[in-house]
């Protein structure tokens, strides 16, 4: 059996023992006729797998993604109104099985510095056009591998880059706003802050300078060093060029005209400055604590 058949098969174990465990909370939620299809569906690929039936890795693929989605589907029903991180009980996305996550408060939650309209487009538009992209261009990917047609891999590689680097840092740049932000961090990340930039005014000054330099469409970042230990602050052209490769985001301004526009037009720097009202500090420190327990060999 191929590697990929095998990988599937134990994919589907893991699957089917969240389901299993998850059980006693779908039946109040999920109609029992769709459980006992997802759990036949999912008993039928588990068979078809070990007979080795599949004659093309992508039909299998495809199969297990419907599941894989569909459970998904029966978890979150169990947690309607809870925060949605909670039920990514399964920690592998599929490929090409990644999701729009939704906007942690309400759309006109940062009035009056972002607009309702501009939040709407730019989390339901534009956001979900790259999650769409990294969906189709992973898929497309594996179809490739599945092929052993590379023509058009140039192509596709970039379509990740591009939507993979502008679904992470959407994703990072909702979580790291809030109604209630604003002012400064405290604790451990203050302290690197004055360590690696001076103070938190010569950060602030050094952050929103680079975001109004950006050329083009483009974000301000602030990325911690698990080599070097320090923080550092960078551009990003479009959202993948321009990239330190080893450091983890904590901070990330977008500065594309679609984030801004409506209400500031072409003042950049206004939206800048307005933008940190809103900050919210605790979840940087959150990324910051969890990125500082990486540690790699000093180079
Ligand atoms: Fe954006």
């Amino acid at each position: 059996m191929s590697q990929y058949f095998s990988a599937l098969q134990s994919w589907c174990e893991e699957v089917f023992t969240v389901y299993q465990e998850s059980i006693p909370l779908f039946r109040e939620k999920v109609e029992e006729h769709a459980l006992q299809e997802w759990e036949a569906n999912i008993t039928q690929l588990q068979e078809e797998l070990s007979d080795q039936t599949f004659l093309q890795e992508w039909e299998a693929y495809q199969r297990a993604n419907e599941l894989y989605l569909q459970l998904n589907d029966y978890l979150a029903a169990l947690h309607q109104g809870e925060d949605q991180r909670m039920t990514n009980q399964l920690e592998v996305v599929p490929i090409g099985g990644h999701t729009l996550p939704p906007l942690p408060y309400r759309y006109n939650a940062l009035e009056p510095y972002i607009d309702q309209e501009t939040m709407r487009l730019h989390h339901d538009k534009h956001h979900r056009s790259y999650v769409e992209g990294l969906n189709k261009a992973e898929k497309e990917m594996q179809k490739a591998r599945a092929t052993n047609n590379f023509e058009l891999i140039k192509h596709w590689e970039r379509e990740a880059a591009f939507n993979g680097a502008g679904h992470y840092l959407h994703t990072i740049f909702w979580n790291i706003m809030s109604p209630q932000g604003g002012g400064q961090p405290s604790g451990d990340l203050l302290r690197e802050i004055n360590q690696s930039f001076g103070s938190f005014a010569q950060f602030k000054k050094h952050f929103s300078e680079a975001a109004n330099a950006v050329e083009g469409g483009g974000w301000a970042i602030l990325v911690w060093s698990p080599r070097a230990r320090r923080l550092e602050i960078l551009q990003a052209e479009k959202h993948q060029n321009l990239s330190q490769w080893d450091v983890v985001p904590l901070l990330v301004l977008d500065v594309w005209e679609h984030a801004y526009y409506l209400r500031y037009k072409n003042e950049r720097k206004k939206y800048i400055d307005n933008w940190w009202n809103i900050v919210n500090w605790p979840e940087v420190e959150k990324r910051f604590n969890a990125a500082k327990h990486l540690r790699w060999p000093p180079y």
